[in-house]
This record gives structure tokens, C-alpha cells and sequence, in this order.
């Protein structure tokens, strides 16, 4: 069976989806730049490693993630999460995990990459927004998509009901994503394309507001 690593700073509810779907895969450890992360608390009372490097007792970038990886490569994993894991990592670190190494967005991409995506997609009134599995490239929030799912934005939302709609969904495509990845069904191209080992079909169209 395939394992991944999951990188966290803070809450963790994505983290916990896959820890609660279990997407054929066994989670070797949980990792936080934080240690005050609530999510180490859950990966903890679940009987999973877990491990705190601070990114604040490094230097600089390169000796963070220098230090990161060796945590990581510790437990030997096929993959490496990461679930609102919120540094900004190193061209070197992402060449290492090159085909390994993937991200759930709060938007759906390439639209809204970096902070405050709920916010932004309000004031610029879209009417659907997301959120995205991708393949970590060094160009920030724009890896190889994976999967994506979609919602309606609606006339009376706050940045807060946007938010729960989409984290809903991230809760359902993110353990999707990790279950293709650890069962071979798809990898990461040559020319950085997600190729799919059987065609995966879209379910239906979202239009909104919806028609009459
Ligand atoms: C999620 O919205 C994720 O998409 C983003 O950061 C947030 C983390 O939330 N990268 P949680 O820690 O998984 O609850």
C-alpha cells in the first residue's frame, strides 16, 4: 500500500477528510510548521506521527525546507499532502517531489491563486467559484490540475457561507485526488500534463444562477 506525508499549519479539516476516508493509502504522519496547529491534536488522538518544524528556528527558506524534507523523507512516503499548509516552498523542494507533491486551493484555478480567494471572488461577483487539486510547480497555485468541483455563488453569501460551500467540496475531491494518486490511476507527464490511466467523466454542467 501506498503512504503520504500531510503538511499542515493550522486547522486541519482537510487533513482530517483524509484521514477519515481513507483513501487506500496509509498516512505515515502528519507534519506542521505550526505547533499550535489544531490538526495535530486530531492526527494525534488518531494514533498518527506527527512531527512540528518551525519554520521561525530556520534562517531562511532554504534551510526550512532543508530541514522539512528530511522529516519527510524519514517516513519514506509515495506522496506528500499538503492540506492548508501555508509557507511558500523553495524551487529545490518542489523539484524534489516533482509528481509527488500536491495542493488543495480554495478557488478554482488558475482563477484566484494565493490568499483571501473567497473574498476576491465576491467583489468581483463570479457566480461560480471552487476549489482545485493540482500537482505543486514552482509557479505558486498553478501545478497540474487534478480535480476540480465547482459551486454557486449566491446574492446574499459572506466570505464565510462562500468559504463552508467550497470547503465542502474540498472535503470530497481532496481524498478523490490522493485515492487516484496511491492507486496508480493517474501521474504527472513529462510536459507537466495529469494524465488519467481510464477517461474520467464529468457528472453534469453547473449553470448559475440556474435556468428557467
Ligand atoms: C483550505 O481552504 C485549503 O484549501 C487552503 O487552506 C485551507 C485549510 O483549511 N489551502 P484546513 O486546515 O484544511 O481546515
Amino acid at each position: 500500500m501506498k503512504s503520504i506525508v500531510i503538511l499542515i499549519s493550522g486547522r486541519g479539516s482537510n487533513m482530517r477528510a483524509l484521514l477519515e476516508a481513507q483513501p487506500h493509502c496509509r498516512i505515515a504522519a502528519v507534519i506542521s510548521n505550526r505547533a499550535d496547529a489544531e490538526g495535530l491534536n486530531i492526527a494525534k488522538a488518531r494514533g498518527i506521527a506527527t512531527v512540528v518544524v518551525g519554520h521561525r528556528d530556520y534562517a531562511d527558506r532554504d534551510s526550512f525546507d532543508t530541514a522539512l524534507a528530511g522529516e519527510i523523507d524519514a517516513f519514506h512516503p509515495d506522496f506528500v499532502a499538503l492540506a492548508g499548509f501555508m509557507r511558500i516552498l523553495t524551487a529545490g523542494f518542489v523539484a524534489r517531489y516533482r509528481g509527488k507533491l500536491v495542493n488543495i486551493h480554495p478557488s478554482l484555478l488558475p482563477a484566484y491563486g494565493g490568499l483571501n480567494t473567497h473574498a476576491r471572488a465576491l467583489h468581483d461577483g463570479v457566480k461560480i467559484h471552487g476549489c482545485t487539486v493540482h500537482f505543486v510547480t514552482p509557479d505558486l497555485d498553478h501545478g497540474p490540475i487534478i480535480i476540480q468541483a465547482a459551486v454557486p455563488v449566491l446574492p446574499h453569501d459572506t466570505g464565510q457561507t462562500l468559504a463552508a460551500r467550497v470547503l465542502r467540496e474540498e472535503h470530497r475531491i481532496y481524498p478523490q485526488a490522493i485515492r487516484w494518486l496511491c492507486e496508480g490511476q493517474i501521474e504527472l507527464s513529462e510536459n507537466d500534463r495529469v494524465t488519467f490511466r481510464s477517461r474520467k467523466q464529468a457528472s453534469h454542467a453547473m449553470v448559475s444562477p440556474g435556468l428557467e
